[in-house]
């Protein structure tokens, strides 16, 4: 069994709304009667029976820090969402938290801004975005914040977590250098072609520590930088994760492929509005997530059916996203039938306990000496890196023979 070390779960986003949550979700986990809160291990992937032998962190061991390029707490965060769009997050579980997102907030660090797009850098403020002029000094500084964390929280382990606003594609006019050593000639250059997300995988992954992608953005996707994943033996994996209407796709697709029943087009429509999805309103932005949401069904189905998805930003919605997908599909005969189904979530409740999954599920991997890109964790992921598969049943049989293997 693992001995009472300390583990670190580093946020690289971490005032966002999925962040807060995952300090809040895990402020309560930590305390002896989880605040009073009752189902408080609903959504949490590895608490399922399947995983319960697995030697996975205990709550209480997890340290958490991380960088933001916003001038805010976490504490006002916290507040922001409980009064307004997050009343799973009652005041009275921010007011129990707040000991616990103090220290957080002790432990956040400026992040660093390249290639973002005007949409982010008007959310970031001067002081806390780190003064670089190069990606590659903009790694070391990163480099440099999680060697304190590390020395000062006493963390034997880290897992960093990419959990920041979805970057616009990046601009890319010749293509990448597949070799780590012919790569790293971009990082010297202050206009180069990479954003700040694969600047933080480099950065963890130069380290030896493991990094997660959990957004659409570009992170640990180059051939260079899963190579460098190798070489440091650590790992990796993302990207983008697949908490609501994309995660109903992964289920129901495969269904009606095994009835052969064809489908003839697919149209999603999600509104939501919380700073994500203002973001995401930037149709550059946009992009990014949209290609991510898109492009699962020909795996799963064996042939393009006619798609639509669209993203549009309605403040009052705050953090709860409705999704509309309407399903138009062929049966015997040649009978045209309709699915359409509606799907009512708050965005960072889904998302905050597969952040922690992920982070258990990782670090235990990383501590076995998993290396390179991880595929067994793909039913976490929208755009899964490193395989094709994207059957939620499938994937979710992959993440239980792993444990069973171990
Ligand atoms: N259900 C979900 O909520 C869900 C599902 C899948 C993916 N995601 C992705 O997770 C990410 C976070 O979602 P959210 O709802 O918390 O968004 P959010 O807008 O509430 O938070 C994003 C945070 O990232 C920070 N940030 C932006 N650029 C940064 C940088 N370069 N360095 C450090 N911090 C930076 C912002 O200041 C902000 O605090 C988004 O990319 C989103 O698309 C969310």
């Amino acid at each position: 069994m693992m001995n009472m070390s300390r583990t670190g779960l580093w946020l690289v986003g971490a005032h966002g709304g999925v962040a807060t949550t995952v300090a809040v979700g895990l402020a309560a986990l930590q305390d002896k009667n989880n605040f009073g809160c009752s189902h408080l291990a609903c959504g949490l992937v590895s608490q399922l029976p399947q995983f319960r032998s697995l030697d996975l962190v205990g709550w209480d061991q997890v340290v958490v820090g991380g960088h933001d390029i916003r001038q805010t707490t976490s504490l006002k965060e916290a507040q922001g969402l409980s009064s307004g769009t997050v009343p799973a997050i009652a005041p009275m579980l921010v007011e129990a938290s707040r000991g616990f997102l103090k220290e957080f907030e002790s432990r956040i660090r400026p992040g660093i801004l390249f290639n973002a797009g005007s949409t982010i850098e008007s959310l970031s403020s001067k002081d806390r975005v780190a003064a670089v002029d190069t990606p590659r000094q903009a790694i070391a500084c990163v480099q440099k914040d999680l060697s304190e964390f590390i020395t000062s929280s006493g963390c034997d382990r880290v897992v960093v977590v990419h959990i920041a606003s979805t970057e616009p594609p990046p601009v890319i006019i010749e293509p990448l250098p597949e070799s780590w050593s012919q790569f790293q000639g971009l990082l010297d250059h202050h206009d180069g072609p990479l954003p700040s997300s694969t600047l933080y995988a480099i950065a963890a992954l130069e380290m030896g520590l493991p990094f997660v992608n959990f957004t659409p953005s570009l992170g640990s996707c180059p051939a260079a930088v899963q190579d460098l994943a190798v070489r440091k033996k650590t790992c990796h994996m993302g990207c983008d994760g697949k908490t609501g209407e994309t995660f109903l796709k992964s289920v129901l697709a495969p269904a009606f492929a095994k009835r052969n029943l064809e489908i003839m087009s697919w149209v999603g429509h999600n509104i939501f509005g919380n700073m994500d999805g203002q973001v995401l309103n930037d149709p550059l932005n946009k992009q990014t997530k949209v290609a991510s949401k898109d492009r699962l069904l020909r795996q799963m189905l064996g042939y393009d059916p006619q798609t639509h998805i669209s993203i549009e930003y309605i403040k009052s919605l705050g953090d709860w996203k409705t999704a509309w997908d309407h399903i138009h599909f062929r049966a015997f005969l040649g009978t045209p039938m309709t699915l359409q189904f509606t799907w009512q979530g708050c965005d960072s409740i889904l998302a905050a306990p597969l952040v922690l999954d992920l982070f258990r599920f990782t670090e235990l991997a990383s501590r076995r000496g998993e290396t390179g890109c991880l595929t067994q964790f793909s039913s976490f992921f929208k755009s899964p890196l490193g395989t094709d598969e994207n059957d939620f049943a499938v994937q979710f049989n992959q993440l239980t023979q792993w444990a069973s293997s171990l």
